[in-house]
C-alpha cells in the first residue's frame, strides 16, 4: 500500500508523486508542513519517503504549497566585521566566521558574531583562525568540543590543516600530505575527519584548467583528532575524482547508515565501504545525477533529508546548479531537483522533484527546525566565481553597487527563499515568501541559528560585511515551545529527558547538525528525528540513536515542535 499525497503538476509535465505515509514517531502521527495530517501504517516498520515518479517529463509548474504563518521576514542583522566566506556555529550559539581579503590587519580576519546581540568582536589576532595560514577557500567542520577543524587553503598555505578550540583560543596547525583547496569533508562515526579531493593549486578549478591534469588531487586523507596525526594520502577515489576533473571540488561527502560514504563530484556519484581505519574501497556506483556536472563552479546544492528512526534509510535532495556543461557567465541556471535513496544500493535512482520554483546556481541549503529544507541565495544565470567584468549588482530594494573588480560571475540574484517539504515533495511558491535586501552570491554564507531563524552573511563581490536575518514562517504559526533545561553533553544510544514549556502540546523533537559552511557547501550537514519515549506534558524523553554512523561526533541543536509544527528555539548538545 502506498497511500497518500498524489500531487498533480499542470502544464506540460504530469508528474505524480507520492509520499508515504508512513511516518511514526513513537505513536504520534506527524504533520507536515503545511498541515496535512500523514496517518501512521499500521503494522509496518517505520520509514520515511517513497518517491514514485509517474512521468519524468520536463518543464512544468513544480508542485508547491503556500507556507503557513505568513510569508516570514527579514531584518537587518548588523555588521559581522568580515566578508563572512567560511561560517560554524559553535557550542553557545555564536557564529565563528573567517574572509581573506585584503582587509588591512584583518587580512586573515576572523570574527565572531553574536546573534542575540547582533554584533561582532574580531577573533584572536590579526592571524585569526588560520593561525597565520590562509585558510581561504578550504573546507571545514566542527568537532563536539566546540573546535573548528580546517583543511586546505590558499595559495602558499594550501596544504595547511588548523585546530581551533573556541572555548580555550587554542590554536594549532600542521601541514597535510599534500595541496586542497576546494575539498569535501565529513566526520567518521568515530570522530576522524575525512578531507577528500580537491586542487593542488588554488585557483586552479573549471573548465579552464581541464588541459592541465596536473593541479588535480584526486586523493583523500583522513584526520585523527585525538592523535592529531594526518595517515597520508590514499587513492581509492581517484577513480571517480579524476573522471569528474574539472567539474569535481568541493564534492558532497556523506556518511551512510553501514559507515560507509557516498560521494558525489561532478555529476557521479560512487559508494564507498571503509575497509579499515583510514581506508575506503569502492563497491558501487550511483546513477549519475541528470543534467549538467553540478560540483564547483556549477554549484548546486545538497541536503540529506531529515533521517527518521530506525534510520537505515538516508535521502540526498541534489538542487539547481547550472543547466549547461561548460556554464559561463548568462548560462541560466538549472530548476531541477532530484532525490537518491543512498541507502538502496547499486538500484537506486534519481528521481525528479523539480522544477524548483526558481533556477539556482550557488544557494545554500539547510534543515530548517521543521525538518524542512530552505535554500537561500545564489542566482538564476551564471556560475560561481569572480569575473573581472565590472558590473552592477542588484539589491532587492533596487538600488545597486558597482563592482570594479573581482566581480560576480552569477547574474540576476534570487532575493526570495524557497523551502522544500520532504514529506510532501512540495515547494514554496514563488511569491509567498518574504525577500531579502542584500544579494548573497560568491563567497556568502546561511546557517541556522539557534533561534531557528536563518543568518546569511558574506558575498564578496559586494564587499559584504553584514547579515541579514531571516524568520521562517513556522515562528508565527503558534506560541513557540520552550526546552527549560537540557544536557550540553548527551551520549549517544541514551535517552534524554528535557523539561519544557508549551501552550500546544508538543509531538516531535529533531536534532540538527550545528553549520560548518563555505561556497554551498554545508560539510557534515544532517538532521534526525527522534523517537519520543515518553511525553508527560512537561517533559519529553527522546531516544539519542547509538548507530554512530547516522550521529556522527559533534554538535547538535536539538529541537522539540508543537502539534503546529512550530520549533522551540533550540537547545545545542555536543554528542561526542
Ligand atoms: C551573546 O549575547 C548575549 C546577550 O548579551 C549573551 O547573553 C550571550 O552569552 C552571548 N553569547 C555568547 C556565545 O557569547
Amino acid at each position: 500500500m502506498r497511500p497518500s499525497l498524489a500531487s498533480l503538476l499542470l502544464g506540460v509535465a504530469l508528474l505524480i508523486f507520492s509520499a508515504s505515509a508512513e511516518r511514526r514517531i513513537g505513536a504520534q502521527a506527524l504533520n507536515t508542513a503545511n498541515g496535512d495530517e500523514l496517518q501512521p501504517r499500521r503494522g509496518s516498520r517505520k520509514q520515511l519517503l517513497e518517491w514514485e515518479p509517474v512521468s519524468t517529463a520536463d518543464g512544468g509548474p513544480g508542485d508547491t504549497f503556500v507556507p503557513q504563518g505568513g510569508e516570514g521576514s527579514w531584518e537587518s542583522g548588523g555588521d559581522t566585521g568580515i566578508i563572512m566566506i567560511h561560517a560554524c556555529v559553535m557550542s553557545k550559539g555564536d557564529v565563528v566566521g573567517w574572509s581573506a581579503r585584503n582587509m588591512g590587519l584583518q587580512e586573515y580576519g576572523s570574527a565572531v558574531y553574536n546573534a542575540t546581540t547582533r554584533s561582532y568582536k574580531q577573533l584572536l589576532d590579526e592571524c585569526g583562525v588560520h593561525d597565520c595560514k590562509n585558510s581561504f577557500c578550504g573546507a571545514q567542520t566542527t568537532t563536539a568540543k566546540s573546535e573548528v577543524l580546517i583543511f586546505g587553503g590558499h595559495a602558499d598555505h594550501i596544504n595547511w590543516f588548523r585546530s581551533y578550540d573556541h572555548g580555550t583560543g587554542g590554536l594549532w596547525s600542521t601541514q597535510m600530505t599534500s595541496g586542497r583547496w576546494y575539498p569535501g569533508v565529513a566526520t567518521l562515526p568515530d570522530g576522524k575527519v575525512i578531507v577528500v579531493g580537491g586542487v593542488a593549486d588554488s585557483g586552479k578549478a573549471g573548465y579552464h584548467v581541464e588541459d592541465d591534469r596536473s593541479v588535480d588531487n584526486p586523493s583523500y586523507e583522513v584526520y585523527d583528532p585525538i592523535a592529531r596525526k594526518f595517515t597520508g594520502d590514499n587513492w581509492e577515489m581517484s577513480e571517480q575524482l579524476a573522471a569528474a576533473f574539472p567539474i569535481h571540488t568541493y564534492p558532497h561527502v556523506l556518511l551512510t547508515p553501514d559507515g560507509g560514504l557516498a560521494v558525489s563530484a561532478g555529476k557521479l556519484m560512487v559508494k564507498y565501504a571503509r575497509t579499515g581505519p583510514t581506508t575506503f574501497a569502492k563497491t558501487y556506483d550511483y546513477p549519475s545525477r541528470p543534467g549538467a556536472p553540478w560540483s564547483y563552479p556549477q554549484t548546486g546544492v545538497g541536503a540529506l533529508l531529515p533521517m527518521l528512526p530506525p534510520y537505515d534509510q538516508l535521502f540526498f535532495l541534489a538542487a539547481g546548479g547550472t543547466s549547461q556543461d561548460r556554464a559561463k557567465v548568462g548560462t541560466p541556471a538549472s530548476d531541477a531537483a532530484e532525490i537518491i535513496e543512498l541507502t538502496e544500493g547499486p538500484e537506486a535512482s534519481w528521481t525528479s522533484v523539480g522544477p524548483m520554483p526558481y533556477p539556482r546556481v550557488m544557494g545554500d541549503a539547510l534543515v530548517l527546525c521543521d525538518g524542512t529544507i530552505g535554500i537561500f541565495g545564489g542566482a538564476q544565470e551564471g556560475l560561481a566565481g569572480w569575473s573581472k567584468v565590472a558590473r552592477n549588482v542588484d539589491y532587492g530594494d533596487g538600488t545597486s553597487w558597482y563592482c570594479e573588480e573581482k566581480c560576480s560571475k552569477a547574474e540576476v540574484e534570487v532575493f526570495e527563499p524557497t523551502i522544500f517539504d520532504p514529506a510532501t515533495g512540495q515547494w514554496s511558491e514563488k511569491g509567498t515568501l518574504a525577500t531579502m535586501l542584500r544579494p548573497r552570491l560568491y563567497h556568502s554564507v546561511a546557517v541556522l541559528l539557534p533561534d531557528c531563524t536563518v543568518m546569511m552573511a558574506g558575498s564578496d563581490v559586494t564587499n559584504d560585511k553584514t547579515a541579514e536575518i531571516f524568520s521562517p514562517p513556522y515562528l508565527n504559526k503558534g506560541p513557540q515551545p520552550v526546552i527549560v533545561e537540557a544536557p550540553t553533553v548527551v551520549t549517544a544510544g541514551t535517552e534524554v529527558t528535557v523539561p519544557y514549556m508549551s501552550p500546544d502540546p508538543v509531538q516531535r523533537a529533531i536534532l540538527i547538525r550545528n553549520a560548518a559552511v563555505t561556497h554551498s557547501m554545508a560539510f557534515d550537514a544532517r538532521a534526525l528525528w527522534l523517537e519520543v519515549v515518553s511525553n508527560t506534558g512537561c517533559e519529553l524523553s527522546v531516544a539519542i540513536p547509538g548507530n554512530r554512523n547516522v550521529l556522527p561526533p559533534g554538535m547538535y541543536m536539538l529541537v522539540i515542535l508543537s502539534d503546529k509544527d512550530v520549533p522551540s528555539p533550540a537547545q545545542i548538545v555536543s554528542i561526542p
